[in-house]
């Protein structure tokens, strides 16, 4: 099971992004043509998601690349810099740097894009197994935190992988997704893939996550990543930590999901890990009314650190680590 929009389409001659602000209200494209289209499109949100934007920025370079055969520098800054905190961007950016370095043939290039675009869609289908044997066989209840779905990776997700699969396994029978201010990605990105598929979910406000696990039984709470250092402190969308206090302090287990591009080993642990603020209208304004008094200043981190002591299972392609620790994930990734 995956969704069947198609977030990221490969035009060869430019790529085809699905603008994911506009959604559930619109399905339109953006085409991006250079590299600097696609830094556009991560920097303002139209593509996001840490697997997603990798993906992108892949197929970016291969545009850059294109139009001048010396601009792979050039292009490789302008895409890194277009949002900090998920690592897969760089991950994706060095991979394909590797591929230049080593034969300097635009094809070979091209073809790593989509290797790199293909292979995400096949570990986010092997996480989704290796996620869905850890819940209970059936009348599991979940949480999850943004939008983790086809949306934000080369299909069927991380996160939200796990929860199709184990939905497809018969093991879910109820599913509560956060609005995840301020962007609204659950509301509007999450909600409509489950709906989509079929799987019953209930939208919260983020700030009931702590009442619903206080009031009735969540199972899992199962969320994705940006950044995991290699003591396994993780960084995702901002609201996490706190469903991770809520989930410890209410007996519910909490689970991350992500690939091995999201792992940086060379971040020691989550204090090094930088976390992306936010204009300050993302949180004043909404759709360009005011929502507060004139020249309020706002706090807008978008991504926050879970320390790896209040993760109970981190899941990758390459296997599952229960109760992280630095040998453990050194094992897995290193
Ligand atoms: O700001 P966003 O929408 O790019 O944030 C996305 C998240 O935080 C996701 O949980 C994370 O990238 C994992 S997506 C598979």
């Amino acid at each position: 099971m995956s969704s069947a929009v198609q977030p990221i389409v490969w035009a060869r001659d430019h790529l085809r992004l699905l603008d994911q602000r506009l959604l559930p209200a619109e399905v339109r494209y953006l085409e991006c043509r250079s590299p600097g289209d696609v830094a556009d499109a991560i920097h303002a949100m139209a593509v996001r998601g840490a697997p997603a934007i990798g993906i992108a920025a892949a197929y970016g370079l291969v545009l850059a690349l294109r139009a001048d055969r010396d601009g792979f520098d050039a292009a490789e800054q302008m895409l890194a810099a277009s949002r900090p905190t998920a690592v897969n961007l760089r991950w994706a950016l060095e991979r394909m740097r590797r591929q230049w370095a080593s034969h300097r043939d635009i094809d070979a290039l091209e073809a790593e894009a989509v290797a790199i675009q293909r292979e995400d869609l096949e570990q986010n289908l092997r996480m989704g197994e290796l996620g869905a044997a850890l819940l209970p066989d059936r009348d599991a209840r979940v949480l999850t935190h943004c939008n983790t779905g086809a949306l934000a990776t080369g299909g069927h997700g991380t996160a939200l992988g796990v929860i199709r699969s184990a939905y497809a396994q018969g093991r879910i029978s109820q599913v509560f997704n956060t609005e995840t201010r301020p962007w609204l990605q659950g509301a509007r990105l999450t909600a409509w893939e489950l709906m989509q598929d079929g799987i019953p979910t209930r939208l919260l406000v983020d700030g009931a996550a702590a009442h619903l696990m206080h009031r009735q039984r969540i199972d899992w709470v199962i969320v994705g990543a940006d950044r995991i250092a290699a003591n396994g402190d993780t960084a995702n969308k901002i609201g996490t930590y706190a469903l991770a206090l809520a989930a410890r302090a209410h007996g519910a287990r909490f689970m991350v999901v992500a690939p091995s591009g999201t792992f940086d080993l060379r971040c020691a642990d989550g204090a090094s890990i930088p976390i992306e603020e936010r204009p300050d209208e993302e949180l004043t304004m909404y759709r360009g009314e005011p929502v507060a008094p004139a020249g309020c200043r706002a706090f807008n981190p978008v991504f926050d650190v879970t320390p790896a002591h209040l993760i109970d299972a981190v899941v990758c392609e390459r296997g599952v680590v229960l109760q992280p620790t630095a040998d453990k994930l050194a094992r897995l990734i290193g």
